[in-house]
């Protein structure tokens, strides 16, 4: 586990976090939030779910890892990195790092990962992208369930899971 390592990811009452390559449920607040807690770190995303960003352009003022087994994909504004080994040995200096899915990349980093900032949409959408049920799981706790708040209609609360 690597002590800076955290998750970040909006998850619906199944878990369930896209559909059809992109996030079903969106909350205005959610992204805000999103910023602030990723601002000025490091993150590592998947390639499907760079390319599902505006204009298919890593995030701006953070350092973009990308997760791709393609060694000749080059991306103007981002590293790339072609396994979680080689991804965490970049980041190893690095103060915050946080993991910003997609499904496949959010499950290969749990194992490494302390926390994770869930931000919980109490309904229930159509996905086919899921994040792990981190109830089920003995070693992650709900640290923080935050306070529920309503936007747009949806219920949500940003949470905070830990690894205990
Ligand atoms: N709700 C949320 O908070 C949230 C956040 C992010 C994403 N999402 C959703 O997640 C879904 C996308 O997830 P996904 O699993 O399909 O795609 P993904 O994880 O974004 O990207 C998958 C790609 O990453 C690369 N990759 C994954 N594991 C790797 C490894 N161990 N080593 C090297 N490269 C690796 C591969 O790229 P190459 O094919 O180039 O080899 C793979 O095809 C979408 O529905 C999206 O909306 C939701």
């Amino acid at each position: 586990m690597r002590d800076g390592l955290e998750i970040v990811v909006a998850a619906d009452g199944s878990w369930g976090i896209g559909l059809h390559g992109t996030q079903t449920l969106v909350i205005p607040e959610d992204r805000r939030h999103f910023r602030e807690v990723t601002g000025r770190g490091t993150v590592i995303v998947g390639r499907k779910t760079l390319a599902d960003f505006p204009g298919g352009r890593p995030l701006k003022n953070r350092r973009n890892i990308v997760l791709t087994r393609d060694p000749a994909l080059v991306i103007d504004g981002a590293e790339t990195a072609h396994s979680v080994e080689e991804a965490l040995e970049m980041c190893a200096g690095d103060e915050k790092v946080f993991v910003i899915g997609g499904e496949s990349v959010y499950r290969a980093f749990l194992p490494y990962s302390r926390r994770a900032h869930v931000t919980r949409i109490f309904a229930k959408a159509e996905n086919d992208d899921f994040f792990p049920d981190l109830s089920a799981l003995p070693d992650w706790r709900l640290a923080d369930p935050g306070e529920e708040r309503e936007s747009g209609g949806l219920r949500y609360a940003f949470q905070i899971w830990e690894r205990c």
